[in-house]
């Protein structure tokens, strides 16, 4: 299988942002780990972050018709995007949405996502293997153990 991992706003800064929250690995060993990961089961795997909301756009149309399923963090975006809503809407490609923190653990403005319901699911507060699982998933869907 062919896999986007998409990564919204700051989270460039695993690591080093909130580390209490995010955790201590870097954004650059998660798409290592990713990339890994899907090797290892016979698929590819490419990350793209940007902070801006345009580009991540963008990065879901170019996915239509060219990855088999999408996994996005879209952090901040999630709570009020709703361009990004009707981008994952637009395209043919099944998006899991994953959450490093358990956002309905923090502040009201962070249990509400305005981009989950176009997704098929989503994965919160397990860290970093949030994205493995949700790549997990997929593959078991499509008959790939
Ligand atoms: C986040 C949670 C969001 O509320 C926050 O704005 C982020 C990261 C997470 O991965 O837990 O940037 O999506």
């Amino acid at each position: 299988m062919k896999f986007l991992i998409i990564n919204g706003p700051n989270l460039n800064l695993l690591g080093k942002r909130e580390p209490g929250i995010y955790g201590e690995n870097t954004y650059e060993s998660l798409c290592k780990r990713l990339k890994d990961f899907a090797a290892a089961h016979d698929s590819q795997l490419d990350c793209f972050q940007s902070n801006h909301e345009g580009a991540i756009i963008d990065a879901i149309h170019g996915a239509d018709g060219v990855y088999d399923a999408i996994v996005m963090n879209p952090g901040a975006f999630t709570h009020y995007s709703y361009a990004i809503l009707d981008a994952l809407k637009a395209v043919d490609v099944p998006c899991i949405e994953v959450h490093i923190s358990n956002v309905h653990q923090r502040e009201e403005f962070r249990h509400k996502s305005v981009t989950a319901p176009a997704c098929v699911g989503q994965i919160c507060g397990l860290g970093l293997y949030g994205y493995e699982a949700a790549i997990r998933y997929f593959l078991e869907e499509n008959g790939r153990p």
